[in-house]
């Protein structure tokens, strides 16, 4: 199927338009409009090479939403019409204990990802959602409930599951005392899910001006990580922390807002972190971990959730020509929640 899309072609260009033919659909493939492509910050970091293994040219994009115009003749999940989701996965071993477990994330043979990975099925490079069409099998392709709206369900499908995993894995609810550091697209997720499991949270921002955005989105406290005096007065409060700094940081400060047998999830940063204090872990028998996505049976059940507590993200939608000025925009860090593109509306 040949495809428009916007693609980088190395570190430094910006996004430009592209065109490509997706591969010839399996008997289990689901193919699709798109509808709308969330803008994640990973997005950024593939486009600039941060992480030193871009396959260009890359067409990012794992916040998708679409509709459904074809499918296999022995796909049952989904039907023409069906408005559906591709989050940051495509395919998985499904054999190993990970996949077993339905934790595709953590796939031990090394899963697909939606774009910059080898496609097991033609050997080509993935290619995402900032394009016009799409495919993906069946057992990748996540149902969108009716009551969402299409546009804002799409960065559930990355930053939605991202935060909401490990808030469930570390059971996350009444009773419990939980900080978000970063309000940006994954943070004011982490902030809505938390409340809505029920606990008290508090929101950490470097961005005194966000203050009022984390409150709207169901903070009960905030901590300004740049004033020394209020990382002090909160220091050993929180049960629960999880990061969503996308660089490289200190953090220490945030260990020491643990109280006693708390845990710092670590989701942002894919970096080596600096130095730590053994001492401060030892001494409250604190946790730092780290977590990443969720499997495609949870993502299914957080976008029920969603839709259950009528959780969407705080959206603004863009045409694809604006993309680079999202990209420079999120870099700035002073965005408090997530872009979206239109695409059928910019490949009209
Ligand atoms: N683990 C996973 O599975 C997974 C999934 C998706 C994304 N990610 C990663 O998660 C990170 C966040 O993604 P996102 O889309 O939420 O990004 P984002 O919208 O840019 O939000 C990140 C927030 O972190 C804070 N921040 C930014 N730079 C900072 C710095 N230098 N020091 C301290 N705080 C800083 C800012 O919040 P304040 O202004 O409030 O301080 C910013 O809004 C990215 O690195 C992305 O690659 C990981
Ligand atoms: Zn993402
Ligand atoms: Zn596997």
């Amino acid at each position: 199927m040949h495809t428009k899309a916007y693609a980088a072609h190395n570190a430094t260009s910006p996004l430009t338009p592209f065109e490509f033919d997706r591969r010839e659909p399996t008997s289990y493939d689901v193919e699709f409009e798109i509808l709308f492509c969330g803008v994640c910050h990973t997005d950024v970091h593939r486009v600039k090479d941060d992480w030193n293994s871009t396959k260009y040219p890359v067409v990012p994009g794992h916040e998708i939403v679409g509709r459904v115009t074809n499918i296999g003749d022995k796909v049952t999940k989904h039907k023409v019409g069906d408005v559906i989701g591709v989050g940051c996965l495509v395919n998985s071993c499904r054999t190993c204990e990970a996949c077993k477990d339905g934790l595709q994330q953590y796939c031990e043979n090394g899963n697909t990802g939606t774009y910059n990975s080898v496609d097991p099925i033609d050997g080509e490079i993935t290619k995402g959602g900032y394009s016009q069409y799409g495919i993906a099998h069946e057992d990748f392709v996540l149902s969108i409930p009716e009551n969402l709206n299409p546009a804002a369900a799409a960065p559930l499908l990355c930053a939605g599951i991202t935060v909401y995993s490990p808030l469930k894995h570390w059971g996350v609810g009444p009773g419990m005392k939980v900080g978000v550091v970063g309000v940006g697209g994954l943070g004011h997720m982490a902030i809505k899910y938390a409340k809505a499991l029920g606990a008290e949270v508090t929101a950490i921002t470097t961005s005194e001006s966000k203050a009022s955005d984390a409150r709207r989105y169901g903070a009960d406290d905030l901590i300004i990580s740049t004033n020394p005096k209020e990382l002090d007065s909160h220091k050993s409060s929180l049960d629960f922390i999880i990061s969503t700094i996308p660089v490289s940081h200190n953090i220490q400060p945030y260990i020491d807002l643990l109280r006693r047998d708390g845990t710092l999830v670590l989701v942002g940063v894919l970096s080596p972190v600096e130095g730590f204090n053994a001492k401060s872990l030892m001494t409250k028998r604190r946790s730092i971990a780290g977590s990443i996505i969720g499997g495609i049976q949870e993502t299914q059940e957080m976008l029920n959730f969603s839709s259950k507590h009528n959780i969407e993200p705080e959206i603004s939608l863009i045409s694809i020509e604006m993309i680079n000025d999202a990209f420079d925009h999120i870099q700035s860090k002073d965005l408090s929640h997530r872009y979206v593109i239109d695409l059928k509306e910019s490949f009209k």
